[in-house]
């Protein structure tokens, strides 16, 4: 085993984790936050992604032994003390909701795109979003909420 530290939003974590060990695995089983979701666990629809390190990564096909000190943000620590992130309170108010395994992840590459890109286009969103694969959206609803999340954040 080897002995890692995490930061996981905003909170230190000392934890053992085997060599071959996923990140998913890590944070969903030692550390506990739960809205990683694992589904294909191979690198192919994006219901892992995190944002480690201000980028953001399939913690699936992420191995925690060489994410040691790292910086991770999941669905968890969107919210802060003052609520929701506009973010989330968007996807309500658009009907960009998709399912529980979907939203975490498309939630989060949304933030990472507005937090280094605060005026993103269409096309500069959909690019964002390309790594999550849901049959079940045409992402019109999505890339309106995150639009006017931009906006908003702009107006503050
Ligand atoms: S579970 Fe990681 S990309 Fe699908
Ligand atoms: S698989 Fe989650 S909403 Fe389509």
């Amino acid at each position: 085993m080897i002995e890692i530290t995490l930061k996981v939003n905003g909170q230190m974590h000392r934890v053992s984790v085997e060599p071959g060990e996923n990140l998913l695995r890590t944070l969903r089983e030692k550390i506990g936050t739960r809205g990683v979701k694992q589904s294909c666990d191979y690198g192919g629809c994006g219901a892992c992604t995190v944002i480690a390190n201000g980028k953001t990564v399939y913690s699936c096909m992420t191995l925690s032994a060489k994410m040691s000190d790292a910086e991770i943000t999941t669905v968890e620590g969107l919210e802060t003390t003052h609520g929701l992130d506009p973010l989330q309170t968007l996807f309500m108010e658009k009907w960009a909701l998709q399912c529980g395994f979907c939203t975490p992840g498309i939630l989060l590459s949304s933030k990472c795109l507005l937090d280094s890109n605060p005026n993103p286009s269409e096309g500069e969103i959909k690019e964002a979003l390309a790594g999550h694969v849901c049959r079940c959206t045409g992402y019109i609803k999505i890339i309106e909420a995150v639009r006017e999340a931009a906006e908003l954040r702009s107006r503050k």
